[in-house]
C-alpha cells in the first residue's frame, strides 16, 4: 500500500515538472529586457522608483521572477498576469507608441491608480511592498496627467492657451 501511494506521488512529482515547462500564455520570461522604463517621459526619481516596485514584474520586460513562479499552477497565474499587463503596457517598449498611443496609456495609468485598480490584488496578497500609499497613489496620479498634458501641448503647440480656472 504504502509503495503504492510513493508511486502516485512520484508520478504527480513527474507530471508537475513536465507541466512546468508548458507556457499556455507564451513563453514570457524568455522576453527580457534591460532597456529603459518609460523611455522619453520626465519622471521624477521618486515616482520611478514606486513604479519599478508595484509595476514594473507585469508591466516591463524587467519582471523579476519568484521560486513559486516556475512551477505549476502558481506559474501558470504568474505567467498569465504578465503576459497579459505586457499586452496592455509594455514600459519597456515605450518610445515604439505613438504620441496619441501615449497619452491614452498616460490617463489610464491615472486613472487605475487613482481607483486602486492596479497593481492586481491578487499580487498585492503575496508582494505587501507594492501596496501604494495614499501618496504615492497621487504622486504618480500627478505626474501621469502633468506628463500627458506636456505630451499633448508639444503636439499642438499652436493651440491657444486654454482659459485660466
Ligand atoms: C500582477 C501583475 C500586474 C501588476 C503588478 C500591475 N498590473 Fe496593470 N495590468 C495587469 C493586467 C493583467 C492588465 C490587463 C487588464 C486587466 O486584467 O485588468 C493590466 C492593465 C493595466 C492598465 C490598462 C491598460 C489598458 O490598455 O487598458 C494600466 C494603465 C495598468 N495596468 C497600469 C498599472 C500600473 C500603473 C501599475 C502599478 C501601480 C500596474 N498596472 C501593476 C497586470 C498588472
Amino acid at each position: 500500500m504504502k509503495k503504492r501511494w510513493r508511486s502516485i506521488l512520484l508520478v504527480l512529482v513527474i507530471l508537475a515538472v513536465i507541466c512546468s515547462f508548458i507556457h499556455p500564455f507564451g513563453n514570457v520570461k524568455a522576453v527580457r529586457s534591460d532597456h529603459a522604463l518609460l523611455q522619453g517621459l520626465n519622471i521624477p526619481p521618486d515616482v520611478s522608483s514606486t513604479i519599478r516596485r508595484s509595476c514594473a514584474d507585469c508591466h516591463s520586460e524587467q519582471t523579476v521572477w519568484p521560486l513559486y513562479s516556475y512551477v505549476v499552477p502558481s506559474s501558470w497565474l504568474v505567467e498569465s498576469d504578465v503576459a497579459g499587463g505586457r499586452s496592455h503596457l509594455n514600459m519597456s517598449h515605450w518610445e515604439t507608441l505613438s504620441s496619441d498611443d501615449q497619452q491614452q496609456a498616460l490617463s489610464k495609468i491615472a486613472s487605475m491608480v487613482k481607483n486602486r485598480k492596479m497593481p492586481l490584488s491578487q499580487y498585492l496578497l503575496i508582494h505587501r511592498d507594492a501596496k501604494l500609499s495614499d501618496a504615492e497613489v497621487d504622486a504618480i496620479y500627478n505626474w501621469a496627467r502633468a506628463e500627458r498634458k506636456r505630451l499633448s501641448a508639444t503636439d499642438n503647440p499652436a493651440a491657444p492657451a486654454p482659459p485660466a480656472k
